[in-house]
């Protein structure tokens, strides 16, 4: 049975309501689903957040960027995701290892063979079963996300959508490539449609591969 969801795409491309709705309803037909994301998901984990998402750290260099991403999964892979597959829930993840390459990797353009290592390391090799990518232009995710970010309380985190949109273009085609790479794991859904009928599309494609005990 597959129980490990990872949601993935860019800036404002919709995956945090989508997973929410994805939960919501999959708990109503009697499923027990952790929900979470990255980078973060336990209390220690959330502090490397902090620091990552700072728009203070504009000094950050990539490869500590990547090395905090990777101490913040390794945190959250042992105190969380392991744990709770390990007790047969589905776990839902906003982001996981598919985000550093297509971030650091792509975007950056930092050696993929060290990212691909550091995350076998702090995932402890545990890989999703199912990726939902939500893919949209670039415009539509950052206006998107320039708007939340206005409208949020407490720390501004937006140290990634100050980047160049040719930086998020490459992330873009990144996921795209890795969702053409691995055709069987990837559920591409467009983001640029409306919330409800997005939803209904994502939950036809993964029900029916959550077969088995609730
Ligand atoms: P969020 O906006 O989905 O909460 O994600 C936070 C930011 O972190 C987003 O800009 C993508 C970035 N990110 C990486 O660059 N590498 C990673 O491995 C992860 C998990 C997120």
């Amino acid at each position: 049975m597959q129980r490990f969801i990872t949601f993935e795409g860019i800036e404002g491309c919709g995956k945090s309501t989508q997973l929410r709705l994805l939960s919501d309803r999959l708990e109503h037909q009697g499923f027990s689903v952790v929900t979470t994301r990255e980078p973060g998901g336990s209390p220690i984990a959330d502090q490397i957040r902090a620091i990552l998402l700072d728009a203070g750290n504009r000094a950050m260099t990539p490869m500590a960027e990547l090395l905090l991403y990777a101490a913040a999964r390794a945190q959250h892979v042992e105190e969380v995701i392991a744990p709770a597959l390990a007790v047969g829930k589905i776990v839902l993840c906003d982001r996981f290892t598919d985000a550093t390459v297509a971030y650091q990797g792509f975007g950056r353009g930092l050696d993929m063979a060290t990212i691909l290592e550091l995350n076998r390391l702090a995932s402890r090799s545990i890989r999703p079963d199912i990726s939902v990518l939500l893919d949209c232009p670039v415009e539509t995710g950052l206006s998107r996300a320039k708007a939340r970010i206005e409208n949020a309380a407490g720390a501004r985190e937006e140290r990634f959508e100050l980047e160049e949109m040719a930086f998020h273009e490459k992330v873009r085609r990144g996921y795209l490539e890795l969702a053409s790479r691995e055709p069987e794991r990837f559920i591409v859904v467009s983001g640029s449609r409306g919330v409800d009928e997005t939803a209904a599309e994502i939950f036809d494609l993964v029900a029916p591969r959550l077969a088995g005990p609730r």
